[in-house]
């Protein structure tokens, strides 16, 4: 039995300020995982046109990105930061995922319907092949492990079944090619091509929500802005944010139990005990029992302290784009390398001629 090289990859959009949910949901999880782990973090910019084709700040949009990562502590000598459509091998990829996927598969993706919204016949064929590009972000590094939010999991789902179908579908092309590994998969014994990625969802802020509705994601695309902690706001902001964040009148409870059924505080806990490194269990040691009043403040010091360095960081970083823009051409060549010669073994797999 064999066992895929350990590989970390993920993704983020250059869509709209990047918030509070995507640094604690994914960014710093990013910067945590290069520790151990041989790592490619990559800003998605070919996603960015299916909700929306025509950007007129695309460029800013990708450098800002590269720069909150950067600025997060990222390390793109040690691992491998660059934008998608360097890497033109994640569509090659994506095309043969379109013809492994099920139509029926793709009609179950709640972000499809939850982005598409009423009037799905205007949708973009490329948000509805969506998670299709995205397995193929991850397949075509061999990926194994992807640190994402609460919000990707039906997406890796799908990276999962589409690995499997292709290795069952190519199962002795992949033999005949010499390539794969044995592997189990719950019981079933696979001569596999392609990993099954495991999500790296756990954490304590997995998903953050909204601070205006403990019930909805809190999300770019939500109309208030005081819904979110931009990764860029100032202090005076993300102050006023915070103060204002919706709650219930009652003091914390000294016990995660007493979180249940209190949306608001349960997602502000959970901000606090991600910024600190803590798990919430820890910050109601020190807070069970106090009111917001008292909470809050703290809350506001811990996240400007956290975020402030960063913001500021971003900003010394977008003044040179040149030097961003070589970080992604060297990541991009790395990148491309690997990604090419994953390409080449599956041309060898379906049986192409070269
Ligand atoms: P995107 O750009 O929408 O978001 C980037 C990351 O932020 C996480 N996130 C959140 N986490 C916690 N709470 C929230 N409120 C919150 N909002 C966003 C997301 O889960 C994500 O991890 N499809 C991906 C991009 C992508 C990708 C990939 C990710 C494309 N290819 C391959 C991993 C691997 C997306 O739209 O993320």
């Amino acid at each position: 039995m064999g066992e895929f090289k350990p590989l970390v990859f993920s993704g983020v959009q250059p869509t709209g300020n990047l918030h509070l949910g995507n640094y604690l949901g994914a960014i710093r999880k990013f910067v945590a995982l290069q520790e151990n782990n041989d790592c490619i973090y990559c800003v998605v910019d070919l996603h960015a046109l299916t909700a929306q084709l025509v950007h007129e700040d695309m460029a800013s949009q990708i450098r800002s990105i590269t720069a909150a990562f950067l600025a997060s502590g990222i390390d793109p000598k040690s691992h491998i930061v660059f934008n998608q459509s360097a890497v033109p091998q994640h569509a090659e990829l994506a095309w043969i995922f379109n013809c492994v996927a099920r139509i029926g598969w793709m009609n179950r993706m709640t972000q499809f319907k939850d982005k598409a919204g009423k009037d799905r016949e205007q949708a973009s064929l490329g948000l509805y092949a969506y998670p299709s590009l995205m397995a193929a972000d991850i397949l075509v590094y061999r990926a194994t492990h992807v640190p994402v939010g609460e919000d990707q999991k039906q997406h890796l789902e799908l990276t999962r079944d589409i690995a499997m179908k292709f290795n069952l579908d190519f199962m002795e092309h992949i033999r005949r090619a010499g390539q794969g590994i044995d592997i189990t998969v719950g019981d079933e014994p696979v001569h596999a091509y392609f990993p099954m990625v495991e999500p790296l969802i756990d954490g304590p802020a997995p998903r953050v929500m909204s601070l205006k509705d403990g019930t909805k994601k809190m999300s770019k695309s939500d109309p208030s802005d005081l819904s979110r902690v931009n990764l860029m706001d100032d202090a005076e902001t993300i102050s006023k944010k915070i103060r204002k964040a919706k709650t219930d009148p009652d003091a914390l409870p000294s016990e995660t139990e007493g979180l249940k059924g209190r949306p608001e505080a349960d997602n502000l806990v959970g901000i606090f005990a991600a910024l600190a490194d803590k798990s919430k269990e820890d910050v109601l040691k020190d807070f069970g029992g106090q009111q917001f009043s008292v909470f809050k403040p703290a809350l506001v010091e811990l996240a400007v302290e956290v975020l402030s360095p960063i913001s500021a960081e971003m900003r010394k970083l977008m003044a040179d784009p040149a030097h961003i823009d070589s970080i992604l051409r060297d990541g991009g060549e790395r990148a491309r390398a690997r990604a090419e010669k994953t390409m080449n073994e599956v041309r060898d797999i379906i049986g192409f001629v070269k």
